[in-house]
Formats: C-alpha cells, sequence, structure tokens
C-alpha cells in the first residue's frame, strides 16, 4: 500500500515521541511490504518562530493532500505566562481542526493490566474501565464570538451550536456504541445552558431510532465525580468541546498512564492522530518521555484511516511486550527505565 503521511512534531515533547511513532511506522511498513512516506510540516509554538503563523498555509496544504496526520504537541511556556501574547500556539491547533473539518476527537480510555498499579484510584475501582469520550471539536465557546469590552474592563468567550454540528458527532457516537456496550452518556449542564438543553433535544431525538442504545443524560459536574467514582458504568461518553477538554484531561489519569493514551481526530477527508499527553515542556529534549500515546495513536493511524488491522496490532502487540517486559520510560517505572529512543528501539524489535 502506497499512503503519504503528514507529520507534525509541533512542541515540547512532540518531536521526541513523534520519531518514535514514525521509526515504528517504518518497521512496519518494512515488515508489511508497504511504502509510507513521510513528510513533515509546522505548527504551534515553532511555526510561530520560524514563520510568525502558528499553523502557516504550507502547512494546511501538507494536510490537506496527506491521506492522514501525525502530530505531536503543540505549546509553550513562554506564552502561557503571557496573556497579551498577540500570536498563540494553541491558535495554530485550533485553526487547524477548523480547516480541516476535524470535528470529533476520539479518546479511547482503558486499563492496561501491567499498569493497573500506576493508577490514582483503588484497583477495584478500574478494573474493567472501558469507555471511550467523544469530544465536539470545532465549535462552543473554542469558536464563538469572543472578546473585550471597549474600555477591556470586562471580556467574553460566546458558546454557540447548531443542530448540524451536534447530530454529525452524535451520529458517531451511536455508531461507536453500537459496536461495543450499547451506551452513550450525554454529558452537558442543561440545568443552566441553552446549548446543553439543544444538545439533549438532538441527541434524544436521535436516539429515539436507536431503541437498542441505552441513552443516559448527565451533568457535567456529576459526570466530573462519577469518573473518579465509578468509571467503569461508562461506555460511550457525548460532549461538548469545553466538557470534553475538561473531562479527558480527568479520564486519562484513570488508568494511570497519561503517556499511554492515544487519540483520533476525525470529520472530512484527512484524520489527525495524536497522543492526548500535550507538549510537557519540562521533559522536552530530555529523551525520558513516554512515546506510548504516539505510537498508539499510529497505530489507530493505520486501522482507521487505512484499514490496516494486522499492522496495527502488530504495534499494539509490541507495546504490551515492552510493557509486560518491563521495557518503559521513567514515568511508568522510576526505579528502571528506558529512555524515549531505547523504547522505540525495542518496540521495533518486537515488530
Ligand atoms: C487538547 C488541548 C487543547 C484543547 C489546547 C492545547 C488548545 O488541551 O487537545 O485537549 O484545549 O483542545
Ligand atoms: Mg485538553
Amino acid at each position: 500500500m502506497n499512503k503519504q503521511i503528514a507529520v507534525l512534531p509541533g512542541d515540547g515533547i512532540g518531536p521526541e515521541v513523534t520519531a518514535v511513532a514514525v521509526k515504528v511506522l517504518k518497521k512496519v511498513a518494512e515488515k508489511f511490504n508497504h511504502n509510507f512516506t513521510f513528510e513533515e510540516g509546522l505548527v504551534g509554538a515553532i511555526a510561530i518562530d520560524e514563520t510568525g503563523n502558528p499553523f502557516p498555509d504550507e502547512t494546511l496544504q501538507l494536510c490537506q493532500s496527506a491521506d492522514a496526520i501525525l502530530f505531536g504537541a503543540i505549546g509553550h511556556p513562554k506564552y502561557d505566562n503571557d496573556p497579551s501574547a498577540p500570536v498563540r500556539p494553541e491558535q495554530g491547533l485550533l485553526a487547524m481542526r477548523k480547516a480541516l473539518g476535524l470535528y470529533a476527537n476520539i479518546r479511547p480510555v482503558a486499563t492496561f493490566k501491567s499498569l493497573a498499579g500506576a493508577s490514582p484510584l483503588k484497583p477495584e475501582i478500574i478494573a474493567g474501565v472501558d469507555f471511550v469520550v467523544f469530544r465536539e471539536l470545532t465549535g462552543g465557546s473554542y469558536f464563538g464570538k469572543k472578546g473585550r469590552s471597549e474600555d477591556r474592563e470586562s471580556a467574553y468567550d460566546t458558546c454557540t451550536y447548531t443542530k448540524d454540528e451536534i447530530l454529525r458527532i452524535t451520529k458517531l457516537a451511536f455508531e461507536a456504541a453500537s459496536k461495543r456496550r450499547k451506551k452513550v452518556t450525554l454529558v452537558d449542564k442543561a440545568n443552566v445552558m441553552e446549548t446543553s438543553r439543544l444538545w439533549r433535544e438532538v441527541v434524544q431525538q436521535y436516539a429515539t431510532d436507536f431503541p437498542d442504545i441505552e441513552l443516559e443524560l448527565m451533568f457535567v459536574d456529576n459526570a466530573a465525580m462519577a469518573l473518579i467514582q465509578n468509571p467503569s458504568r461508562f461506555d460511550v461518553i457525548l460532549t461538548e468541546n469545553m466538557f470534553g477538554d475538561i473531562l479527558t484531561d480527568e479520564a486519562s489519569v484513570i488508568t494511570g498512564s497519561l503517556g499511554m493514551l492515544p487519540s483520533a481526530s476525525v470529520g472530512s477527508k484527512v484524520a489527525l492522530y495524536e497522543p492526548i499527553h500535550g507538549s510537557y515542556p519540562q521533559a522536552a529534549g530530555l529523551n525520558i518521555a513516554n512515546p506510548m500515546a504516539a505510537v498508539l495513536s499510529a497505530a489507530t493511524l493505520l486501522e482507521t484511516s487505512f484499514d490496516l488491522w494486522e499492522e496495527g496490532k502488530a504495534i499494539r502487540a509490541a507495546v504490551e511486550a515492552c510493557l509486560d517486559k518491563g521495557l518503559v520510560t521513567k514515568d511508568i517505572n522510576p526505579q528502571d527505565y528506558l529512555s524515549t529512543s531505547e523504547v522505540g528501539e525495542q518496540l521495533c524489535n518486537f515488530i
């Protein structure tokens, strides 16, 4: 199979973990006789440094002509502490999501047996956790009208949703639920927000065509609590952009390993795959970051965008093998660990 993959390493640990994912993909190509070509593009703080634009046109074109996108991370501390910065790396990420029509961010959360001890939650609480979050990615307060009053004494971010925006991700969530345990939990704040009441209206209406799928309605504050108290009650969580951002960070630590979780952003033609851990600037350049989430994102890319399930399985098996043999980075085992690139070599050996 001939495929072109756009690689956007981005900021912080993005380049290190993405390099491992690319190495693993090359190994897979060699073993399974595929021809993957990789072309790198700039996004984020590094793109601002080099071009002044966090999502340059060249990168957009690269993404549009690719068969799939592998993305690292975005963000730099020099912008986090400067609210007056005129251009911010995160704008590049939002522009990219919007321009590529990536309206659904899919984040699966499941426990790895060998990592059960690493969760901050009790083993009996995390046993059997297996859910997936469908976060809306191109609407809500991230993209609504925002600004300052003329005297700059007040500010606003508007949360807006259309029925169509809600419906298209609802379809994806129900489709996923029909292949899983047949339960969708819509997370919102319908006791306060009008947009949430629109979500309920659209999702409840859509659900009437799927009598075999249970629809549960839950307020976001309650969901934040339930994720810790009883995470195994969830199957598919469907939610808007900001709630999804917050809950997926919470969800990511349930399994004890933020460094293990991949995600896919889908919508229009080309999909984007990224680890959910972000840029982790404190670890940048130290060769200590956990590359597994990026590698598992690459596996998801092969499966979802290229329909290469055997190949995806080979990567997943290599990840399991490393975990079982303790060939892991410092975040997983601070006493006995390998570097980022050494884990990459081990993964390739197993493949
Ligand atoms: C994420 C990140 C981004 C978001 C930031 C970096 C803008 O937190 O992908 O979850 O809020 O969507
Ligand atoms: Mg986030």
